[in-house]
């Protein structure tokens, strides 16, 4: 059918957002992952995952013309433009850094037993592995959002609980796990549902500290 699950051609744009490269393996968004515009992610969110285009989903997607010099499209690939969305200690994807910071990266993503036990693992991980990984509060703000997408839209946008199963396909795959039983959510997604999730993620990561050099203004660091 038209939504049915497609690998990518070589030549397709996928980026580092596993959410956004599922909806154009599914052709909610288009297959070639190009020429992106605001309605379009978001009416692709609204199709694939009944999540509604509320304020942050539109900042968000905004947020993407900022990778492009486009003027009111971006491709999935440009979304890996650093420090723009696009941060250190990923779930699934490498550090800039440190390498790869678009394609899936398998050994991050197994041993997941909770979403907020994972972001704190991988930001000790990535301590280790890049001197230079910049985790201050916008990026782990950012981290904690996204996790909260994935549990409401690949798990139960209610209870935040989401099979790991689902979750492995759709990191490995970027595939819907639909012949394993999952479905769009009944219910609409929006981000008072997510924050759900979201904000339990948040209180669950009790302790964490912002890393990376702080500059002062006069040049000083600390
Ligand atoms: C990560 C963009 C919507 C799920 C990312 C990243 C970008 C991005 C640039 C990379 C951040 C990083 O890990 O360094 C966008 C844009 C969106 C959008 C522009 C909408 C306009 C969604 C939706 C979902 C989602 C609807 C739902 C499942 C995720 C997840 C990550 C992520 C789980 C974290 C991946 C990881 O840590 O390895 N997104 N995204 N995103 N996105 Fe999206
Ligand atoms: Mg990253």
């Amino acid at each position: 059918s038209q939504h049915q699950w497609e690998a990518p051609l070589p030549t397709d744009s996928r980026g580092p957002c596993p959410g956004l490269n599922t909806l154009a393996n599914h052709g909610f968004l288009p297959r070639n992952g190009s020429n992106i515009t605001i309605p379009i992610v978001l009416g692709a969110i609204q199709d694939g995952f009944n999540f509604q285009p509320t304020t942050l989903m539109r900042t968000v997607a905004k947020l993407g013309l900022l990778t492009t010099d486009n003027a009111d499209n971006f491709d999935l690939k440009g979304l890996a433009l650093h420090g723009t969305l696009e941060h250190d200690a990923s779930l699934s994807r490498n550090d800039l850094a440190i390498g790869d910071n678009i394609h899936f990266q398998r050994d991050h993503y197994y041993n997941v037993t909770s979403a907020a036990q994972v972001l704190v693992q991988r930001l000790a991980e990535d301590s280790l592995i890049n001197q230079t990984s910049l985790i201050q509060s916008r990026e782990f703000t950012v981290r904690i959002i996204e996790s909260g997408f994935y549990l409401s839209v690949i798990g139960n946008v209610t209870t935040g609980v989401a099979p790991k199963n689902f979750i492995q396909i759709f990191f490995e795959q970027e595939r819907l796990p639909l012949e394993e039983g999952w479905h769009r959510s009944d219910v609409l997604s929006r981000m008072t549902t997510s924050i759900t999730s979201t904000d339990a993620i948040g209180e669950a990561v009790t302790e964490w500290e912002p890393s990376g050099p702080i500059v002062f203004p006069e040049g000083e660091v600390t």
